[in-house]
This record gives C-alpha cells, sequence and structure tokens, in this order.
C-alpha cells in the first residue's frame, strides 16, 4: 500500500497525517510550531520528526505541505508568511532532498480547499469559497472546480485584508486586519481579557495563568456553556459574519466552507457568523445567502488536502 502524507504548517501548531485515497486519516504526528521570528531549520525540523513519526520507517511516497503562508505562483517557495520563519525560502526542493521523496506545497487554506472540493462538504459545488480559521485566517477561491492562484499565487489572502482603519497591529506588518478580530488568536485573546475580571471555568482549564490559556480550552468551556468563552465565540464570529459578508458581497459564491482549527467548535462559531452575514449582507432582502457550513475534514482538511495534492488529484 502506498504511504502519503499530508502536513499542516500552521503558526501554533504542525500536523502529520498518513492520509488514504478517500481521505481517510490514519496515523497523526504532532509539534509545535517553534516561532515565526526563529531560523528556518527549526521548523524544518519539527516537520521532519513529524513526518518520520508518522512513516514509522515505512518507505513514504510523497508528502505534501499545506503552508500557513503566501505560496509562489509555481508552488516551490513560501515567498513570505506572517506566522512562519519562511521568507522566500526554496522549501519544496530543500525538504524534498532532504526526505528523498516527492514533496508538493501550496497554501493551507488552498490545500483544504481542494479536499473540500474532492471529498468534502463542496463535493459537485464548482463555485464556493473557503475561509480556514487557525492561527489567522487563511481563504481559497473555487471558480469553475478550480483554485484560482491569481498573478503570483497569492489570491485569497482574506485574512489581511483591512476590517478596521488603524486597528489592532498584524503579524503581516499592517493593521486592522480581518485576521485580528476573527481568529483562533483573537478569540484567546478575548477571553484572556476577562480572566481575573469575571467567574469563569477557563481559570481552572489554565491553572489560573493566562498565557497558558489556548483556543481548545476556549472551545471546550464554551460547549459546556461558560458565558466568557461563548461571548468570546460571538465575538469572534459575528466579525467572521462580518467577513464573510464582504466576500459575499464581491463573489456571490453558492456555498461558503469555513475550516481550520476553530472550526471544530461548530456552531457555536457558524451560528453568530450567519447572523452576521444576513446582518451586514449588501442587498440581503434581495438575494438567496449562500450557506455557510463547516469543513467535512474539519481541522483536517489541510493535511488531507496536503495529501491529495502530492497525490495528484
Ligand atoms: C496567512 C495565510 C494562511 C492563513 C491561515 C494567514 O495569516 O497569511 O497564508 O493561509 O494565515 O493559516
Ligand atoms: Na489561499
Ligand atoms: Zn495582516
Amino acid at each position: 500500500m502506498s504511504l502519503h502524507i499530508g502536513v499542516d504548517v500552521g503558526g501554533t501548531k504542525v500536523l502529520a497525517a498518513e492520509v488514504e485515497a478517500d481521505g481517510t486519516v490514519r496515523r497523526t504526528a504532532r509539534r509545535a510550531t517553534p516561532g515565526r521570528r526563529v531560523d528556518a531549520a527549526l521548523v524544518e525540523q519539527a516537520l521532519t520528526e513529524a513526518v518520520a513519526e508518522v512513516a514509522g520507517g515505512r518507505p513514504v511516497d510523497g508528502v505534501g505541505l499545506a503552508a500557513a503562508g503566501f505560496v509562489d505562483a509555481a508552488r516551490e517557495r513560501v515567498v513570505f508568511a506572517p506566522h512562519l520563519p519562511w521568507q522566500g525560502d526554496d522549501v519544496r526542493r530543500r525538504l524534498a532532498e532532504r526526505w528523498g521523496t516527492t514533496v508538493a506545497l501550496d497554501n493551507d487554506a488552498n490545500c483544504a480547499a481542494l479536499a473540500e472540493s474532492a471529498l468534502g462538504a463542496a463535493v459537485g459545488v464548482e463555485d464556493f469559497l473557503l475561509v480556514t480559521m487557525g492561527t489567522g485566517i487563511g481563504g481559497a477561491v473555487l471558480l469553475g472546480g478550480r483554485v484560482r492562484r491569481g498573478r503570483n499565487g497569492m489570491a485569497g489572502e482574506f485574512g489581511h485584508t483591512q476590517v478596521v482603519p488603524d486597528g489592532r497591529p498584524c503579524e503581516c506588518g499592517g493593521a486592522g486586519c480581518w485576521e485580528q478580530y476573527a481568529s483562533g488568536n483573537a478569540l484567546v485573546r478575548h477571553a484572556r481579557s476577562r480572566l481575573g475580571q469575571e467567574p469563569t471555568v477557563l481559570e481552572g482549564l489554565c491553572g489560573g495563568d493566562p498565557d497558558a490559556l489556548v483556543g481548545p480550552m476556549v472551545t471546550e468551556a464554551a460547549a459546556g456553556g461558560d458565558a466568557v468563552a461563548l461571548a468570546a465565540f460571538a465575538s469572534v464570529g459575528d466579525w467572521l459574519g462580518v467577513g464573510i459578508a464582504n466576500l459575499v458581497a464581491s463573489f456571490d459564491p453558492p456555498l461558503v466552507v469555513v475550516g481550520g482549527g476553530v472550526s471544530a467548535a461548530g456552531d457555536l462559531l457558524l451560528e453568530p457568523a450567519r447572523r452576521a452575514l444576513a446582518r451586514s449582507l449588501v442587498g440581503a432582502p434581495h438575494r438567496s445567502l449562500p450557506p455557510v457550513v463547516r469543513a467535512r475534514f474539519g481541522p483536517e482538511a489541510g493535511v488531507v488536502g496536503g495529501a491529495l495534492l502530492v497525490r495528484g488529484r
């Protein structure tokens, strides 16, 4: 049996997974992303370890990298990445040589869109938009069944559209970017700001240390009805819907798929987003609104798409 591995290289964590041709995820391995101001070699070491752990000594037929960054039109380099140290690095060739196997590379959201289009929530849908909510916001534009890449390969960088003039500084160097208000980072920032102000189970989950608070804790608390966690999702979900309204105003797509780590929260995130979309979309009473659905592969859409990419699907 062939072994294809997808690797999601995110701003917070690296997830490697053995993925079968039908999208079934088998063995997985995780590493923390070493940071964005570190040497790129440290990130590549984490990837190497995660891939080796999944392979467990078996020969690898191909690795597909779903990277949280701007990938060039040739899909060779990560040109720029707000959350990773790669800046113009020839990632694909370098890792193919290091690992002695076929390596494919694309932007993480583009990979997620590939997975959802081939096997997930958008099967049979020619045109759709995909938004991933993780450390930041990623995006993909599918038209006529194909991921549209733009002139530089950089189409779909929705997370860095400005939604607040002179707003919060962003890791990309800009300010007021959408992902500063609707992302895993925004969710955690919102919840942290309430610690010590209001009673919340998050105090216990993070052991009283705000720095130890991470996204999945907020999801867990919100699922249990915690008011502080629910308020964080209400805020992030609302901003998600406002941004989606801008995208729908631009593309008028029949479907919007939401993936990424934060999408694990399902309707806790998507319900406030749908309400904000209906409220904010231009001409809403005169049009049908696109369904906003969770990615079938949820937070694993990136690894599944990475593996499909290297399988040549
Ligand atoms: C990056 C994108 C990436 C997204 C999600 C953004 O900050 O600019 O390239 O797809 O985060 O990881
Ligand atoms: Na993209
Ligand atoms: Zn930005």
